[in-house]
């Protein structure tokens, strides 16, 4: 018998079934064959929230969560991180391969030539209110460019594909900084072709009355490296979301919309959000033990704790650490930070914690960085949704072009009422 499959008995019937083993995976449908009766639909699997599903196969983004390891492409990301920059990132993961000089140089002409919005994208911007979260209006201005881009329906393509590539990479950090602006009733500022891809956005972010805007080569550094962090994280919520929507065939726009809609969450990418609003709460290092309990009562989540797939510390979070310090080298160091330390070293002793596997994730850092440079609380999931945007293309062209991917549909249990008469109005309870 080949050592590569597993035998299943079914203890209803007593018989047997052979299923193959491929990738340390069976697949689902193979369990259909087990039936009670020839009637009978066919065994499934139920598995909520995909504890234990593999929804698809890719090549993109490897993780290991038990040892923390994440690479993009095979590369690991401290070296990423290091070494490269975040356009290269992005190349990397939509493409496979990193850029040579010329891919590079073709790849950041191309996002640099998109940058500019349609100004009727201006006017949607004015009809919120001054008070609107940023990522509300990151999500709808994404959503709209769909109507811009009617073209972009044609995702089997691979040009038409390429292009709304181009324009979504290049514009999302316009789209996130005329939200900054409007939040803050500034004149948006449009992007300027000389600035690197953060030096740009720093620009159509803080630029007031300056002929010529110059980054801060920090904040600027900063940024790039929090933007590769940020890339790609294989199947989350919002990339699920993103393949989910796409598998329908939609274009990239209204399917984006969608991914950062889920990225917009409190348990996902708005939990850098969140911990910096724990973090106000608790207010003072003495308040940080009373806190550690009522997490250990399970009375609040400690926000920055904990990952579905990362059962050690989280790679990304140790680099953002680094990044941390030389940031505050030149924005001097962030109040929260004193409060974040004290929480990160009671709970990486505490027994709670450590039988629990919860370290600190990518957001329980970047929310201080974030502050530390100036970015107002409500703008942080934004910053999160940015680079994604190279990791939820990646992921899209990957669902088109695989020949085993269909509509996602999932199946269901149903468990509700038997079928039942129609009861009228006045003989209802
Ligand atoms: N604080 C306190 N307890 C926690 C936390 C936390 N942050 N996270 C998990 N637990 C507990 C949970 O209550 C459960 O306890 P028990 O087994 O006693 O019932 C146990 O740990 C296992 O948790 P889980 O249900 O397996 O975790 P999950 O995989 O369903 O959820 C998570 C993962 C990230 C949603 C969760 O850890 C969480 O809510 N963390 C806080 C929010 C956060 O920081 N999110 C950012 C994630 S990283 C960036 C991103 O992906 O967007």
């Amino acid at each position: 018998m080949p050592s590569n499959t597993l035998t299943i008995t079914d203890n209803r019937t007593g018989k047997s079934y052979e299923v193959p083993v491929e990738n340390e995976t069976i697949r689902a449908q193979d369990l259909r064959q087990i039936k009670v009766n020839p009637q009978d639909f066919g065994l499934m699997t139920y598995d909520p929230a995909f504890m234990n599903t593999a929804s698809c196969k890719s090549t993109i983004t490897y993780i290991d969560g038990d040892a923390g390891i994440l690479r993009y492409r095979g590369y690991p990301i401290d070296q990423l991180a290091e070494k490269a920059t975040y356009l290269e990132v992005a190349y990397l993961v939509l493409y496979g391969e990193l850029p040579n000089k010329a891919q590079l140089a073709d790849w950041t002409y191309n996002v640099t030539h998109h940058t500019f919005l349609h100004e009727s994208t201006k006017h949607l911007m004015e009809a919120f209110r001054y008070d609107a979260h940023p990522m509300s209006m990151f999500i709808s201005v994404v959503a709209a460019l769909s109507s811009f881009y009617p073209e972009a329906k044609q995702v089997k393509d691979p040009d038409v594909r390429q292009k709304q590539i181009y324009r979504l990479i290049a514009k999302v950090p316009t789209i996130a900084a005329f939200s900054y602006r409007h939040t803050r009733g500034l004149p948006y500022v449009y992007p300027d072709n000389d600035l690197s891809y953060p030096g740009n956005f720093l620009n159509m972010l803080d630029k007031m009355t300056q002929a010529k805007y110059e980054p801060d080569p920090v904040k600027e550094h900063a940024l790039d490296v929090l933007f590769i962090l940020h890339a790609d994280h294989e199947q989350n919520c919002g990339t699920n979301a993103m393949r989910a929507i796409g598998s329908s065939m939609v274009d990239p726009y209204s399917a984006m919309a969608g991914a950062a809609a889920a990225l917009y969450g409190p348990l996902h990418g708005g939990a850098n959000e969140e911990v910096l609003k724990m973090l106000t709460e608790i207010g003072h290092v003495k308040n940080v033990p009373a806190f550690i309990d009522r997490v250990k009562k399970k009375e609040k989540l400690l926000m920055g704790f904990g990952h579905r797939v990362y059962k050690n510390y989280d790679p990304r979070a140790k680099i953002i650490k680094k990044t941390a310090d030389e940031v505050f080298k030149v924005t001097g160091v962030n109040p929260m930070l004193e409060i974040a330390l004290e929480l990160e070293r009671i709970a990486l002793q505490d027994d709670y914690f450590v039988s629990h596997k919860l370290y600190p994730n990518v957001d329980f850092y970047s929310g201080i960085i974030y502050q530390a440079m100036g970015f107002p609380v409500e703008f942080f999931p934004v910053l999160f949704a940015i680079p994604r945007t190279s990791g939820w293309l990646a992921q899209w062209v990957e669902l088109v072009n695989d020949p085993d991917q269909k509509i996602a549909r999932p199946r269901q249990i149903y468990l509700g009422a038997d079928q039942r008469d129609f009861v009228p109005m006045d003989q209802r309870k």
